[in-house]
């Protein structure tokens, strides 16, 4: 099964990384066929609102965006990773998130053909890192996480979010946390 996993931390070997990476290997280990896209490498722009997309579901601009598009819609599971900044996504991730208004206006077009099929096997999971210990600090993230997995066709199949991470590489150090996200991965392949 292919799995798409996006990271949307800019920082290398960080807390995203390493949970994610541990996500990962429960996937893998159930048998996911994983490709790791490292969103922070990518030239991918915001969206501009031009309405190139409406009657189309194809975005107007050219980037490495382009990519994705054809590895999403081939993906049966994607898992979309982020740190917590100002109790949302990184700016990376929520470029990658608003640019898949073309594939929520695709579906749109598409039910309004009466050609959408929605496949209940394809399915969306969050992973998350902050720093604080805030009670609402994922309520954001998850939140349009939900919705993009929708725009993208997936159900939503939950999250692994972890408080109280910031240093660089403490996340690689709770090995207890870590053994529990490759269970949540493992699971995710159900
Ligand atoms: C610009 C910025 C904004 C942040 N905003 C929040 C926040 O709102 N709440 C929080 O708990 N942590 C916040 N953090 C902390 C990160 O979520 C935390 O350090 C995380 O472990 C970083 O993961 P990484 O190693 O993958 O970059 C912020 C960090 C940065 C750089």
């Amino acid at each position: 099964m292919k799995v798409l996993a996006l990271n949307g931390s800019p920082r290398k070997n960080g807390n995203t990384e390493a949970l994610l990476g541990a996500v990962l290997k429960g996937v893998e280990a159930a048998g996911g066929e994983v490709e790791l896209v490292r969103l922070y490498d990518l030239r991918l722009q915001p969206c501009i609102a031009c309405g190139g997309c409406d009657n189309t579901g194809e975005c107007v601009l050219e980037d490495e965006m382009d990519g994705l598009y054809s590895k999403i819609i081939a993906s049966q599971r994607i898992i979309l990773a982020s740190p917590i900044y100002f109790y949302g996504l990184t700016a990376q991730a929520k470029a990658f998130v608003d640019r898949c208004q073309a594939l929520w206006n695709r579906k749109r077009l598409q039910k309004e053909k009466g050609e959408w099929r929605k496949d209940p096997g394809r399915k969306g999971f969050l992973v998350a890192v902050a720093a604080t210990h805030g009670e609402r600090v994922f309520e954001g993230a998850i939140l349009t996480a939900r919705y993009a997995f929708d725009a993208m066709g997936l159900g939503y199949g939950g999250e692994f979010v972890v408080k109280g991470m910031d240093g660089c590489g403490e996340m690689a150090r709770d090995v207890a946390t870590l053994v529990r996200a490759e269970e949540a991965g493992r699971k995710f392949m159900e």
